[in-house]
């Protein structure tokens, strides 16, 4: 579709897009790209100039515009709660507007607050009384109040500082693998648009579609010049995000337990470094092995261990900067409990990143590890 403001201006272009259901699909561009307009029009508070929109292939005009926004969630940023209602009401609105009883509709919204994270004993409070993460928390549960199949949210984290802002995002995508809504949402952050994209579209001033694809694959084969300048210059590792780390062959020489004895030490010296563990196998941090030859550890001592990857469930880029992270070169391996179950090498994990690209240009396509 097209949008042309009374003004002349053209906020959206020829914009043609197939959204998946049951996934995320982020519009994602600078300002003034015609986002927030794209997104109005799919609930018609924005008509467009020509073209039309199909919602499992109905043209949305016919249905009451009423009916549409009620299948249809809406989060904006700053969350735009009603200030005059408590958090509990203001969930509650969508649920109250379809004609559920009062006690029926609180109920529900109890269960939200619950859901997207937020201690029950603040449902009293007045919106102004939370903080502006735990509001943008309140704007998703009042979207999902009613169960609407579709979410529109246009920038709901960008009035947060980036520690929220990781948590929201995080629970978003936990919430979408609960509830498997269709979620289309607006960022201008590339970064927000690659963790929380199934599908991506990168859009140009003028409201001009300039790729829409994986974020992987926005990644490895940017579509132009202005697609690859918004990705910006760290683009191939970021890229990484997306290459797992289950092939990566571990060694497990150099590891050695806190209560290890001398000699058990001397017979693993062959490295340049052993990394050090508690008894229970977490690790603690690198020795050279003959400082360690009194078979006690002075922790205080130990080389930074850099941030352990779980082989599998990070990505390439988590070892890779495992490894970058710790003077020895060498990233740490943990299970899922934090007990190491080896290490590996930049060089390895170079050699991964090698086979990881050549399987990709030889169109095996990328795993998605998130
Ligand atoms: N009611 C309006 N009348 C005229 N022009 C408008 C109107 N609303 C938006 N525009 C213009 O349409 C273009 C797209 O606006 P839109 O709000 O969709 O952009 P956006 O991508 O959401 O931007 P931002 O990232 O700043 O929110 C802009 O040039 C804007 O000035
Ligand atoms: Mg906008």
């Amino acid at each position: 579709m097209t949008k042309r403001y009374p003004d002349g201006t053209v906020a959206v272009d020829r914009l043609s897009l197939e959204i998946p259901d049951r996934a995320i699909t982020v519009l994602v561009g600078p300002s003034g790209c015609g986002k927030t307009t794209t997104l109005r029009m799919i609930n018609r508070m924005v008509e467009p100039s020509e073209g039309s929109i199909l919602l499992d292939g109905m043209d949305i005009r016919q249905q009451p515009v009423n009916t549409l926004r009620r299948s249809m969630g809406y989060v904006i940023q700053n969350a735009g709660l009603f200030q005059h209602r408590t958090i509990l009401d203001n969930i509650a609105t969508v649920p109250r507007l379809l004609g559920w009883t009062r006690q029926k509709a609180r109920q529900r919204a109890a269960e939200l607050m619950e859901r997207v994270g937020l201690d029950t004993s603040l449902a009293k409070r007045y919106p102004y009384q939370l903080s502006g993460g735990q509001q943008q928390r309140v704007g998703v549960a009042r979207a999902l109040a009613a169960d609407p199949p579709v979410l529109l949210m246009d920038e709901p984290f960008s009035a947060v500082d980036p520690v929220v802002r990781k948590g929201l995002q995080d629970e978003l995508l936990r919430i979408q693998d609960e509830l498997g809504k269709t979620i289309v949402f607006v960022t201008h952050d590339i970064d927000e648009a690659i963790k929380l994209g199934t599908m991506v579209a990168v859009l140009r001033t003028g409201g001009r579609l300039a790729q829409f694809a994986p974020p992987a694959e926005l990644l490895s084969a940017p579509a132009d010049a202005f697609v690859e300048d918004f990705l910006g210059a760290d683009r191939g590792i970021r890229r990484l995000s997306f290459f797992p780390s289950e092939g990566l062959e571990l060694q497990t020489s150099p590891l050695i337990a806190i209560d290890a004895d001398a000699a058990q030490l001397a017979g693993r010296a062959d490295a340049p470094y052993v990394l050090v563990t508690d008894p229970d196998g977490r690790p603690l941090g690198w020795s050279e092995p003959d400082r360690l030859t009194a078979g006690a550890v002075d922790r205080e001592q130990l080389i930074d261990h850099g941030r352990p990857f779980v082989p599998g469930t990070d990505s390439l880029r988590t070892a890779l900067d495992g490894a970058v992270l710790s003077p020895t070169g060498w990233a740490v391996a943990v299970d899922g409990d934090g007990r190491a179950v080896g290490v590996v090498s930049q060089q390895v994990i170079g050699e991964a990143i090698r086979a990881a690209h050549r399987r990709v240009t030889h169109g095996a396509g990328v795993e998605a590890a998130r």
